[in-house]
């Protein structure tokens, strides 16, 4: 295999600073994609004149938000400053939504810390003009903590709406197999349970999803120097229930593109911002390498390969590539 990845870039000042030269975007930029029209746009989701400029009047119809969850891999705030943080996102995306629309935010929970921010954010949530509809669990295939605690496998997804959108799920049925027999019932005078009753021999989605491989470096979307991706599938899944073909999506934390690239997919458009222009170059760079050559990531190599960067601080990433369980912290 390939074995060229890339360092965390949050922790790599060194190698994040070579990449700068190679970004095209610097802050306050936007790209617009001459294909598709996507746009990215290197912006603080917070500055909402700037968000204004990306959206140029645009509405979306779907937000899907992965924001830094204020735990060990970044500085941490206090959780009061954090919330007064998302609170400014919030608005901002609910601006540019139009008034039927969904809200998809990922977060974590610090069970070290009364599970922060993610109660404190969901008592802010109460604030806006939305509905709370589903708190879904995605199942990480590993996990941290087993010998003290129960095995940390968890990541949270909060889901919202305003008005009344579309929502789509109801044909889609994972590849995860019906297990649990025991529900019998008496149908027609005779007695059978549930796996002979059911239509599918596997089941849907849920509010807990089980069915997603965690990204790691083996495969194909790994996408080196990034720590915090989210699987392609759940985007994919977020995307196909809550959207229609064409409408636009918007992320405010684009990092490795995920959104962008489901979106890419998915046939519809993603508008998207990082802070750091670096994140906004691997967004791009994901897009179009993902149209050159129909993959999804570079796997254990990375998106500046052609610029022939010395890495020199990439010797030491081999291991933090292996598995990148901070990643769940995030
Ligand atoms: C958890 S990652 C998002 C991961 C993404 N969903 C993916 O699958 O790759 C958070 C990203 O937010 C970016 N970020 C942090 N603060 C920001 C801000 N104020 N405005 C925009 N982006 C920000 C970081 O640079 C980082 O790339």
């Amino acid at each position: 295999m390939h074995n060229n990845p890339l360092p965390r870039l949050d922790e790599d000042s060194e190698v994040r600073q070579r990449l700068l030269k190679h970004c095209r975007l610097k802050a306050g930029d936007i790209w617009i994609d001459p294909v598709s029209g996507h746009r990215v746009g290197c912006i603080d989701a917070t500055d909402s004149h700037a968000v204004a400029s990306l959206m140029d009047g645009c509405q979306a119809t779907l937000a899907i938000h992965d924001p830094p969850y204020n735990l060990i891999a970044f500085e941490t705030r206090s959780v009061e400053e954090y919330i007064a943080w998302c609170r400014k996102w919030v608005l901002t995306s609910l601006r540019h939504l139009t008034e039927d629309c969904s809200l998809y935010v990922w977060l974590g929970a610090d069970q070290k810390n009364h599970y922060q921010p993610l109660p404190d954010f969901m008592i802010m949530m109460r604030d806006f003009p939305i509905h709370a509809r589903s708190f879904i669990t995605v199942r990480n295939q590993r996990g941290y903590g087993t010998q003290r605690n129960w095995m940390a496998v968890r990541q949270e997804l909060l889901y919202y709406v305003r008005g009344k959108p579309m929502f789509n799920i109801g044909a889609e049925y994972t590849d995860i197999p019906k297990a649990l027999k025991g529900y019998y019932k008496e149908v027609g005078g005779k007695v059978t349970e549930n796996l002979q009753r059911g239509k599918s021999d596997t089941i849907r989605a849920g509010n807990v999803w089980l069915d997603i491989q965690q990204v790691f470096y083996r495969l194909q979307e790994n996408v080196s120097g990034c720590y915090a991706q989210k699987p392609l599938k759940s985007i994919r899944r977020i995307i196909d229930a809550s959207s229609r073909k064409s409408d636009i999506i918007v992320d405010f934390f684009a990092h490795s593109g995920t959104t962008l690239l489901a979106a890419e997919m998915a046939e519809r458009r993603c508008f998207t911002t990082d802070i750091d222009p670096v994140f906004c170059e691997i967004a791009i760079r994901r897009l179009e390498h993902f149209r050159a050559n129909g993959q999804t990531g570079w796997q254990n190599g990375h998106a500046f390969e052609q610029d022939k960067i010395a890495l020199a601080a990439a010797e030491n990433s081999v291991e933090q590539t292996i598995f990148p369980i901070q990643a769940m912290l995030i």
